[in-house]
């Protein structure tokens, strides 16, 4: 059987580490969601977000509009929010309702407050191998966890399926610099199975059903990003669990792996962007 890549132990560590870090921080770090409409799954995401940024004692705001609301509403309260010292973070929740250029709200986002590192300054320094201010909160994760279990990436033939801003083309550039060799993957990709067969590690960012036990190499690593409830209303990944596990080394479980990690990571780059605003050293 595989070593489960445990993404809940992983995060509460990295909590710890941090809530005792910030036991000495007369001010506190302040993080500010912008989410707009009632997309289910981003209500769920929001509400953990603020449920763990509360247990550090991060300050955190949740500014909830309407599906309706306008772009310029938007861009005035980002511009408000970038202008206020006492805010050091901000995160506009994806996705945002149709209407909405979302290219145009991200990049309203001050550099030094995008904890998403979603900005094209922070995006075009990540590409080029300078360091962003931060890194993706998701692509950050995954690399602390492939780390934690010594999974080295030098060398390795890495797969990834989904070429979103948000997971995959971040963390190929990610890899890349770290000197794997990475395919990425989509929908429009021939022979994806002839693929991820060749996979030293597997990541796959999709959302619906499409890793099964056919597609990955024999001792391989499965790292599986998609979390999504099925037809009987059960939370899974991408990836067929029961079966994808009995071949690999290593496997990420859907819940309690990437996503704990994606929040640990967005709790470490909301105080990464106090320290930098704050010219502390970590
Ligand atoms: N929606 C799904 N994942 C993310 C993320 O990491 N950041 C933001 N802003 N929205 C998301």
């Amino acid at each position: 059987m595989p070593v489960i890549l445990d993404g809940k132990n992983l995060r509460d560590e990295l909590l710890e580490e941090l809530k005792n870090k910030l036991s000495s921080y007369s001010v506190m770090p302040k993080l500010v969601v912008i989410l707009a409409g009632d997309n289910p799954a981003s209500q769920i995401y929001v509400n953990n977000k603020k449920k763990t940024a509360e247990k550090l004692g991060i300050v955190s705001d949740v500014i909830n509009y309407p599906a309706t609301v306008s772009e310029n509403e938007l861009l005035e309260k980002i511009n408000e929010l970038n202008n206020d010292r006492a805010v050091n973070a901000i995160l506009v929740q994806l996705p945002l309702p149709e209407h909405i250029d979302k290219t145009k709200i991200i990049n309203a986002i001050s550099p030094i407050k995008d904890v998403d590192g979603f900005t094209p300054e922070n995006f075009g320094k990540l590409l080029t191998g300078e360091k962003p201010y931060v890194y993706p909160c998701t692509p950050k994760g995954i690399l602390l966890l492939l780390d934690k279990y010594g999974i080295g990436l030098d060398g390795k033939h890495v797969v990834i399926v989904g070429r979103s801003n948000i997971v995959g083309k971040p963390l190929a550039v990610m890899m890349v610099n770290r000197n794997a060799t990475v395919t990425l993957c989509h929908s429009h990709t021939k022979n994806l199975s002839e693929i991820t067969k060749t996979a030293d590690i597997l990541v796959s960012a999709v959302g619906e059903k499409l890793i099964e036990d056919n597609m990955v190499k024999f001792n391989g690593v499965v790292v599986d990003v998609g979390i999504f409830k099925d037809e009987t209303g059960k939370t899974r990944g991408d990836v067929d669990f029961a079966n994808v596990s009995k071949k690999t080394s290593f496997i990420s479980p859907v819940p309690g792996g990437v996503g704990p990690m994606t929040i640990a990571s967005l709790m470490l780059n909301t105080v990464e962007l106090f320290d930098l605003q704050n010219q502390k050293k970590s």
